[in-house]
């Protein structure tokens, strides 16, 4: 008999119809003339009913078996349900236990349990209902980003997650090295000799793919990174990861405004695909995590994104009769607080902030001629800030090397990029949408650790 996963049964199965269904005990209720057990598979929020009878062979020591979290697999025949709740139901004839669960033991019981608790049994938390949908849901942003570049022409290109450059020259890269760290080989100079090294030179794991998507971005026209990144900023807040994924589409011959606009249409995209494709894991976060959700996503479907220079916005923030906790001058950098005001109480929606304080930003963005700003887009999310960090590169040598050596960077040591100017150089863009907020955006769920399977932050690489 087929297997079918339980999502497809739901929407489509008939009554009569023979099948097998593999998956998890969630629920077991046993009356005197027969029993229930929800079971669910992983493929949707709803759990298939199975009813059992106590004709059905070993029916006494099957059932003692069926708690939640046991693996099974029931073969049967769907029969319509009498009862209010579910369509139809699978009147079970045979009943495998592949590995019981014991409920004594077995940490997730019915009852809701918190955020804070499943952290502590990530290897199990996959199987609750929250959880389930926070997966399905970042699979869907996952298939909803490839589709929007592929349908474009854009290349999926694989930068390196080993990197020897510091692409926001923020010095916050963990280190990757092979040395015995109880006999570290040192220089007379008594520095680390990293010519001993696995790599022979200090070699970090990558902060961004931005500068070797820039280079296949000077052959293909218009790619896109998707991966890992790392960052070893000791930021203990809700929206930071040591270990975050993100999405880096790179495009030659585009300037600030291409670069917004693919923007736009990008989380439009996503949130359009996500709403078609997950119906009920959105109106489960709508009524269970947070209840602006829907309203949201139809908020960035349906509405542009308000488009706001740096310096207007430090004017309206200065306007502001709201107490912050951090400053706001001109050349100060924005902080949440500050992103979300503007997002959350100004403008309703996503706003992309331009043309930032050269001072503030990293030194591959494109100056502008007062060369007081850089050509630099931030786009800010309501509940999030910052959501998406881009820019239109700079693309002349000689100001480039000027913006490196005035960071304090070796310009030696980004002798590959500076001759994508020197050869065959064109004005181009790209920007950075960190993949975690997104789902977090899209979702509602208060903490970054809480959308992605195995969270890494300070003090925390569990599981
Ligand atoms: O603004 P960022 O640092 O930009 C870059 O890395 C550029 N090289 C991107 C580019 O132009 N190709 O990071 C981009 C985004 C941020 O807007 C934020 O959403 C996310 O990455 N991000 C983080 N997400 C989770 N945890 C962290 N520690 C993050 N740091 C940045
Ligand atoms: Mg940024």
């Amino acid at each position: 008999m087929v297997t079918r996963r339980i999502a497809d049964i739901l929407r489509n199965g008939q009554p009569d119809e023979p099948l097998t269904i593999k998956g998890w005990v969630r629920t077991k209720r046993e009356l005197k003339e027969c029993a229930f057990v929800e079971v669910n598979d992983g493929s949707s929020m709803a759990n298939l009913q199975v009813v059992l009878n106590p004709d059905l062979s070993d029916y006494g020591n099957i059932i003692k078996q069926l708690n939640t979290g046991a693996s099974v697999e029931v073969a049967g025949v769907l029969v319509e349900s009498p009862a209010k709740g579910q369509r139809i139901e699978l009147k079970a004839e045979t009943v495998k236990v592949y590995g019981e669960a014991d409920p004594e033991t077995y940490p997730l019981q019915k009852k809701r349990h918190s955020f804070e608790f499943l952290r502590t049994i990530g290897h199990l938390r996959s199987r609750t209902n929250s959880f389930g949908a926070v997966f399905r849901v970042r699979n869907a942003c996952s298939y909803a980003i490839h589709q929007f570049f592929q349908e474009r022409g854009f290349l999926w290109v694989h930068t390196p997650i080993i990197s020897a450059s510091d692409c926001e020259g923020a010095g916050e890269m963990f280190t990757v090295t092979n040395l015995n760290l109880k006999d570290i080989p040192r220089t007379n100079a008594q520095e680390i000799d990293y010519s001993k090294d696995f790599f022979g030179r200090p070699a970090y794991l990558t902060v961004s793919g931005q500068l070797e998507a820039e280079v296949m971005a000077m052959a293909f026209s218009n790619v896109y990174t998707f991966g890992p990144t790392f960052r070893a900023e000791n930021s203990n807040t809700s929206r930071h990861l040591a270990e975050f994924w993100m999405v880096e589409p790179e495009m030659a011959f585009c300037d600030l405004e291409g670069n917004m606009d693919l923007a736009e249409a990008f989380l439009k995209h996503v949130f359009k695909y996500v709403l078609e494709t997950c119906p009920e894991d959105m109106e489960f976060f709508n009524q269970r995590i947070d209840n602006s959700v829907l309203a949201t996503a139809d908020n960035i479907i349906n509405n542009e994104f308000e488009r706001l220079a740096y310096t207007d916005a430090i004017a309206l923030l200065e306007k502001a009769d709201k107490k912050f906790e951090y400053p706001v001058k001109w050349g100060l950098d924005l902080q949440s607080e500050h992103e979300r005001y503007l997002a959350e109480e100004v403008f309703k929606k996503p706003v992309i902030l331009t043309d930032y304080p050269v001072e503030i930003k990293a030194f591959y963005m494109r100056l502008s001629d007062d060369e007081k700003t850089v050509r630099a887009m931030d786009i800010l999310a309501p509940k999030i800030g910052e959501i998406i960090g881009g820019s239109q590169r700079e693309e002349r040598l000689d100001v480039l090397e000027r913006r490196i050596q005035a960071q304090g960077l070796n310009p030696a040591d980004y002798w590959w990029y500076l001759d994508l100017r020197r050869y065959g150089t064109v004005p181009h863009a790209g920007f950075g949408l960190g993949f975690e907020r997104l789902v977090q955006f899209m979702t509602g769920m208060g903490n970054i650790r809480d959308v992605i399977p195995f969270p890494r932050a300070p003090l925390t690489v569990d599981f």
